[in-house]
């Protein structure tokens, strides 16, 4: 079964209205001359305040070439839930993806996989696509529990999801230590992560649903890493933090993963 390709932009914390609409412009810019069809699912995920800017950015060029995530959501639908925003107001900003279990959210702000888990209903229950992050911290990796943690975090997040459900959702498989630090997983030792992760979805559904799932890697992904990545049998696409802040290095990795 072919998988489509799919790069992801995680803004993070970064870029005020006005920067995240040149930096979406700069993206559709970069890739003006491709073809829509040709490319892969590009996505970008502005911090909330910046979504309704770069919404703007992307309806008012209308190539239809960048589609929009938040970083985060709440799964209640609404209600006393201060600070928070719901996956319903999230659509409402034109976002058609949301980023769930990120481990800078598991770490700063106490995401739990029961939460992840939760978020994922709710995001899927609107009819948009939940990311789903996992991945082993380096204490985890040199202890040798790194399949056993990735498997754990990934059969609880699908937890009371159908097939169907699973099948259209994302993950991105992102080891801990290689999140904003330049040092990249070992293409093939990835690859053997997200094998192992689809495997586990086989186990948890059928080979269907394990074949559909597309599964990204994420962690210091660059345009000069992202082709020997894409060429591995199980990376499905990368979710790329700090090189997706530049309209160069991003359209780069976009334009790797064709
Ligand atoms: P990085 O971030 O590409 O800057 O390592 C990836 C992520 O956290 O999603």
């Amino acid at each position: 079964m072919s998988r489509r390709a799919v790069i992801a932009g995680n803004w993070k914390m970064h870029n005020l209205q006005k920067e995240a609409a040149e930096l979406t412009n700069g993206i559709m810019s970069e890739l003006k001359e491709e073809n829509k069809e040709a490319l892969p699912e590009v996505i970008i995920a502005p911090t909330f305040t910046s979504l309704y800017a770069a919404n703007k950015a992307l309806k008012d060029c209308g190539c239809g070439k960048v589609r929009l995530a938040a970083q985060n959501c709440y799964f209640e639908e609404k209600g006393a839930f201060t600070g928070e925003c719901s996956v319903q107001m999230l659509k409402d900003a034109g976002c058609e993806y949301i980023i769930i279990g990120h481990s800078e959210r598991r770490e700063y702000f106490g995401e739990t996989d029961e939460m992840v888990n939760k978020k994922a209903k709710a995001i899927l229950n609107e009819g948009l696509v939940p990311i789903i992050c996992c991945g082993e911290s380096l204490a985890q990796r040199e202890a040798g529990v790194t399949d056993y943690h990735i498997a754990s975090q990934i059969t609880k997040a699908l937890i009371g999801l159908t097939k169907e459900e699973v099948s259209k959702s994302i993950i991105a498989y992102e080891p801990i230590w290689a999140i904003g630090t330049g040092k990249t997983c070992d293409s093939a030792e990835a690859n053997r992560v997200i094998g192992m992760i689809r495997k586990v979805v086989k186990g948890l559904y059928d080979e269907t649903t394990g074949e559909a799932i597309r599964i990204l890697y994420g962690g210091s992904v660059k345009p000069n890493t992202i082709k020997e990545q894409m060429a591995q049998s199980d990376i499905d696409g990368a979710l790329v933090g700090g090189a997706s802040l530049t309209a160069d290095s991003f359209a780069q990795i976009v334009k790797g993963a064709m």
